[in-house]
């Protein structure tokens, strides 16, 4: 194979990438590699400041990028974003389905016994896990069946392979995740075009603002128990970096996974592959 050929496996330029949830941690790191690959990146995002901060940062690079603000519960607002970048681009080519997350609230502890986790809490990490995934995907899908190509990006989590302690339901949510990638790559390949993937992305642990106060203690920022027995269970002994998910998500969008669709791939040090022993 000659080299232009192998670069073409990987090539996301001139395409246009929607990105929810655009602003955080990781998928801020997403948003800034894939406007360096030459994508136009559009970051939707509930917290406007964040998301325009990141695309100035992107532009004084060279990057191109629009931030669109947009609350990926709202199926009104996922349209109208739809259209503001419909209107700037002319098209949509691939959606990372970023934003989610988990709450203190929905976390068991010896204050919060799981008996007593509040409905409307529990319902919130549903929502804005599954639901904020599921919703963005009616309205891109949607352009995507239209145009009969494209490609969808999720990010599941280390928990629903196996659920993890204290987080019932982050961890029932992400499972769905999983669960609807798998059925949505199914969907669009028979129902609209061989053109479409649907894959997911399942981070292990990495240490970012919504997992920090399980991770490390508040004061000294030392290891948590929990923290302790992560780092344990990962063969490659650390936490991920934002920049580690760049390569996965990468090929994942690119053409080089031409042939692949409905998977959930970890990168997590090896977590999921130690048995413990
Ligand atoms: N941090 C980890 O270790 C880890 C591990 C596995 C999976 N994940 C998943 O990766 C994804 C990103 O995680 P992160 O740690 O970078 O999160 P983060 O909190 O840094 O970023 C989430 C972003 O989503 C935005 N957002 C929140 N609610 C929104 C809504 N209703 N509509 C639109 N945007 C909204 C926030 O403003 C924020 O910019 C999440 O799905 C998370 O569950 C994280």
């Amino acid at each position: 194979m000659d080299i232009q050929t192998f670069r073409k496996f990987y090539d996301i330029s001139d395409q246009t990438i929607v990105v929810t949830g655009g602003a955080g941690v990781l998928c801020s790191s997403m948003c800034r590699m894939l406007a360096d690959a030459g994508a136009r990146v559009a970051v939707l995002d509930m917290n406007p400041q964040a998301a325009e901060d990141l695309v100035v940062e992107i532009q004084a690079s060279g990057g191109e990028s629009i931030s669109v603000v947009c609350n990926v519960l709202d199926k009104t607002s996922i349209e109208d974003a739809a259209q503001r970048v419909l209107a700037t681009y002319g098209r949509v080519d691939i959606l990372i389905n970023g934003a989610g997350g988990n709450k203190p609230q929905a976390t068991t502890s010896n204050d919060h016994p799981f008996f007593d986790l509040p409905a409307e809490t529990l319902r919130w990490v549903f929502d804005m896990n599954l639901l904020g995934t599921i919703l963005p995907c009616q309205v891109f899908g949607r352009i995507m069946a239209q145009q009969k190509r494209g490609v969808i990006l999720n990010i599941s989590s280390m928990n629903a392979f196996r659920p993890l302690t204290r987080i019932p339901a982050y961890s029932a949510a992400k499972a769905g995740v999983s669960n609807f990638t798998q059925w949505l790559a199914v969907h669009m390949a028979q129902e609209y075009s061989a053109e479409i993937r649907v894959n997911a992305i399942a981070p292990g642990f990495f240490l970012t603002e919504q997992n920090r106060f399980l991770l490390t203690e508040k004061e000294t920022g030392a290891l948590t128990e929990r923290g302790k027995t992560i780092l344990k269970h990962t063969p490659l002994g650390r936490f991920g970096a934002p920049d580690d998910l760049l390569g996965t998500v990468l090929w994942l969008l690119s053409p080089a996974a031409a042939f692949v669709t409905g998977v959930v791939v970890p990168v997590d040090g090896g977590f999921s592959a130690y048995s413990g022993v």
